[in-house]
């Protein structure tokens, strides 16, 4: 099966069962958000993901491959990348450098690179830097691309940690809560950059951890909604949030 699907999940921190036999499928050309209150597990199940944590038991598969327990640097080769709650970016460096420095391959990273193969190198920069430009200008960022990244604001950082991802070209994309801390109208830029990537892009997976149940309801196609540890219900998105439990349960309406 095409996708990332996890298995029957289930891990123990400090003798407590945080997650608890989680099972669910992530398809391509669809945005898949995790929901749930505060401490259900959707983070963890993005470390499980991502090799930062081992699962105790159950399985992480990708495109039929397990890939269960690799480390983090091989899942992310696997072509699965992650946007962390708090956006990681190079502050000291401009906008462009920071997608380019993204982008740039693994050999490059080499310090005898330059040294040994400084034609290859100058060729690799200049495609790395044709690559940020074409991302940067999908976020609506390319305007900014010689600006300091610091000078972005918060939203702006989180679309600047977008296109990095964009750049080094991961099908898989995992967003922890890519709309907390934003204005609405930084909001509304987050969600539209992520529909479209997945409407013109149906290779790419977008997983998106989110509280907002306003920006689930517009964004996601599919949902799983967590709570302490396990996938309490599961579904179309408007199935899942119109249910009366769930509402009456967990969102209070
Ligand atoms: N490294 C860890 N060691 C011990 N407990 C942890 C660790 N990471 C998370 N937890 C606990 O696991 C539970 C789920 O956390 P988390 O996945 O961050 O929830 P969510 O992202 O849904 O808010 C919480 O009770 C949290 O305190
Ligand atoms: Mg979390």
């Amino acid at each position: 099966m095409v996708g990332l699907k996890i298995k029957n999940l289930s891990k123990t921190l400090l003798g407590m069962e945080i997650i608890r036999k989680v099972t669910a499928t992530f398809l391509p050309g669809r945005i898949t958000a995790l929901v749930g209150p505060n401490g259900a597990g959707k983070t963890t199940i993005f470390n499980l993901i991502c090799g930062y944590l081992t699962p105790d038991n159950g399985a992480v598969f990708y495109d039929d491959e397990d890939i269960t327990g690799l480390q983090p640097y091989q899942v992310a080769r696997k072509g699965i990348g992650r946007l962390f709650q708090d956006v990681r970016i190079f502050e000291g460096m401009t906008v462009l450098e920071n997608v380019v420095t993204a982008c740039m391959p693994y050999a490059s990273e080499s310090p005898l690179f330059p040294f040994m193969r400084p034609l290859r190198l100058s060729r690799l920069y200049k495609h790395a830097r044709e690559r940020s430009c074409y991302w940067l200008e999908f976020v609506g960022l390319y305007a900014k691309k010689d600006y300091p990244a610091s000078e972005l604001s918060f939203g702006q950082q989180k679309l600047l940690a977008i296109a990095r991802l964009l750049s080094k070209g991961f099908r898989v994309m995992l967003l922890d809560e890519p709309a907390s801390g934003l204005s609405p109208i930084a909001t509304k830029k987050v969600m539209a950059t992520l529909e479209r990537i997945v409407s013109e892009d149906r290779d790419k997976t977008i997983v998106v951890v989110e509280h907002n149940m306003k920006v689930v309801t517009e964004m996601a196609d599919w949902v799983y909604f967590m709570n302490e540890g396990q996938v309490a219900f599961f579904g179309r998105t408007d199935h899942v949030l119109g249910a009366r439990e769930v509402r009456e349960m967990y969102l209070g309406f």
